[in-house]
């Protein structure tokens, strides 16, 4: 292992990002977050939308300054040294305008990787393979200005990698993207850290799916703090002792109140698919055999059950587990 390669690639001490906002509000995107991530690893930063992920990738890349702490990245200092780490990692943001929509996608990569001093044989072999894999070949020849969001998008995604960067930052990789093209995407991700030992990813994402399919480790962040930080499968096992089940309803079943004198069910949630009508129960018991009551229950009140299901611990369990809600619900209560 060559020296450069011992020193981690990003170590976040005590970071902390406060904005003034012109109403006068301050918001803490970031609070006292220390983050040390050795080189080779896929690290994941999973949280709900204003959580700070993208304010710590900001701040990691260069673009914003700390209110307090220090950021290394490749072992350079993000505030004292920027073009030191510039010349070390690239970015891709989700939802970013890609590049200028009068060049073609092919002279978009190219001017990209020229930007980084890749020499021109260089840049046409990656720019093939990267075109390949995001399913941009034939668009090639397209102007920018004429592609769709999410073809802008795997233009975006495509050049942060033109530059083989040590380290790369991905917010959001796959905003946008259909579900082939975020999976062609993960695959290559995964393929990427793994083909070189100094190589490095950091990815946000608001998809559970996504940090646990391609992340070595998950943040799970939240209100600018990182409240937990683990293989997915640690985080998943630290769960307390429950199950989870999901019934699929015949018929109009009532509120869910039944459930609360049910020995052993901790929490119930129904949800009413709008096109389909169907209902969906979800449960959490205490044991497996609290099933076998609720189904009883069920059968006296002449309540189908057309398919039941248990589900297996997710990233999502854990978010709601430490903070009481779901990623994808909104937050109620007030900023501090
Ligand atoms: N330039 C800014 N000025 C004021 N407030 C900001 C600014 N940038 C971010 N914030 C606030 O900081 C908090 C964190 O925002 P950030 O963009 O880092 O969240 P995020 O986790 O990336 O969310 P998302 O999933 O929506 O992308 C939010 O409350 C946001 O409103
Ligand atoms: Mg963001």
């Amino acid at each position: 292992m060559s020296e450069r390669s011992a020193v981690p690639a990003i170590e976040a001490a005590n970071l902390s990002r406060i904005f003034e906002t012109r109403r006068e509000r301050t918001v803490h995107a970031l609070r006292n977050v220390d983050l040390t991530v050795p080189r080779g690893e896929c690290i994941g930063l999973l949280g709900p939308n204003g959580a700070g992920k993208s304010t710590l990738i900001k701040i990691l890349t260069t673009l914003l300054l700390p209110t307090t702490g220090r950021a290394m990245v490749a072992g350079f200092d993000v505030a004292r040294d920027p073009l030191s780490v510039r010349h070390r990692i690239n970015l891709v943001s989700g939802g970013d305008s890609s590049g200028y929509g009068i060049l073609t996608v092919r002279e978009t990569l190219h001017l990209f990787a020229r930007f980084y001093g890749v020499s021109r044989a260089a840049a046409h072999q990656r720019a093939d393979a990267l075109m390949e894999i995001t399913g941009l070949g034939p668009k090639a020849d397209t102007r920018l200005s004429n592609l769709s969001t999410g073809m802008k998008q795997k233009v975006n995604f495509a050049r942060g990698f033109m530059s083989d960067p040590e380290i790369v930052f991905l917010d959001e990789p796959t905003l946008g993207l259909d579900v082939e093209a975020s999976r062609a995407i993960r695959a290559f991700v995964s393929g990427w850290v793994r083909e070189r030992p100094e190589r490095t990813v950091l990815l946000t994402t608001h998809y559970m799916a996504e940090a646990d399919e391609l992340c070595d480790r998950v943040a799970i962040i939240d209100h600018g703090r990182i409240l937990a930080l683990d293989t997915p499968r640690a985080l998943k096992r630290s769960l307390p002792d429950e199950s989870s089940y999901e019934l699929h309803l015949g018929g109009t079943p009532p509120p869910t109140e039944w459930t609360h004198h049910v020995p052993g069910v901790r929490t119930a949630f129904q949800h009413t698919h709008s096109a389909t009508g169907a209902v969906e129960l979800h449960l959490t018991v205490t044991d497996d055999h609290v099933i076998g009551e609720v189904l009883s229950v069920l059968k006296g009140m002449e309540v189908r059950v057309v398919h039941l299901t248990k589900r297996e611990p997710t990233l999502e369990s854990v978010f709601v587990h430490l903070v009481g809600r779901g990623l994808d619900e909104d937050d109620v209560v007030a900023e501090a």
